[in-house]
């Protein structure tokens, strides 16, 4: 069934695994302390809560197994990027992550998708690289490469790019600073960017500037279905500038996977950027 057609589920399709081996059992970004393991049974139903708000306001849910021993592949925004029935795969910068590659390759194949990589460099997917609209936005400086978003932006035949260099390491992630409400407007954490680089995102797309007190909660880490916006809770200052602008926050507690360094969004691909 073609889920974006159908009024239940207006959209489209997000890719997400249950977690079923989630933990922090190594360190690669300042957020993932070893000292503070996430509690298991809290995870789970914080998962189930994203889950459920996808559901209920319209989004499609497609599963891939969580692989024991790669507690990290929770977060399905790092499988690669989607643009129609093509998917470049990530390729990961450490080699803790490394091994959830074969399993989302699987996924990508059985579905149907036909599957690319970049040949050199690394590549973390929707984590550093968004569409809004035709425009791809794309993070390199912690975890994907530069030159490696050139070749993403030929094979997914992306007419504009707009590529910004990352420079606090709490923001490793483009999807960590920075989420298109439309092809027209983002949400964004400035202090994530330099000056020229956040006046070239300015030039390209409408900024909400969210306070850095909301951005270290991980507020800009949201899906977005519509009119309608689920993030983390605990950021009342972004909930009204959405709400000002027509949007309604749903905000649901994801402590469990900010001490991973990651919320609702690094949690979800979106699979159907046309
Ligand atoms: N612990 C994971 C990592 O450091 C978190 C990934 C978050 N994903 C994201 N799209 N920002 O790779």
């Amino acid at each position: 069934m073609n889920a974006t057609s159908s009024p239940l589920f207006a959209h489209g399709r997000w890719l997400v695994c249950k977690p079923k081996d989630y933990d922090v059992r190594y360190q690669i970004n300042p957020w993932m302390d070893l000292s503070k393991t996430p509690e298991k049974a809290l995870a789970a139903s914080q998962w189930m809560n994203l889950h459920h708000h996808i559901l209920r306001l319209g989004g499609w849910l497609e599963y891939v197994e969580h692989a024991q021993g790669w507690p990290d592949m929770v977060f399905t925004a790092n499988a690669g990027l989607v643009r129609g029935k093509k998917v470049v795969l990530s390729k990961f910068r450490h080699k803790e992550r490394a091994g959830e590659e074969p399993h989302f390759r699987d996924w990508f194949h059985a579905a149907g998708y036909k599957v690319f990589e970049v040949a050199k460099g690394a590549f973390e997917g929707e984590g550093d690289a968004l569409f809004a609209g035709d425009t791809l936005f794309c993070g390199y400086g912690f975890r994907s490469d530069r030159t490696a978003h050139e070749e993403v932006a030929a094979l997914l035949n992306v007419k504009k790019l707009v590529v910004v260099q990352l420079q606090d390491p709490r923001y490793y992630h483009l999807d960590t600073c920075f989420c298109p409400l439309t092809p027209k407007l983002a949400l964004v954490h400035p202090g994530a960017f330099n000056a020229s680089d956040l006046a070239l995102l300015e030039q390209s797309i409408e900024l909400i500037r969210v306070p850095p007190e909301e951005a270290v909660q991980f507020v800009c880490n949201a899906v977005v279905l519509g009119t309608d916006v689920v993030l983390p809770s605990g950021c009342t200052a972004t909930y009204k500038a959405l709400a000002s602008r027509g949007y309604t926050a749903y905000p649901v507690a994801l402590s469990e996977f900010i001490k991973a360094g990651g919320a609702a969004k690094c949690l979800s691909l979106k699979l159907d950027n046309v």
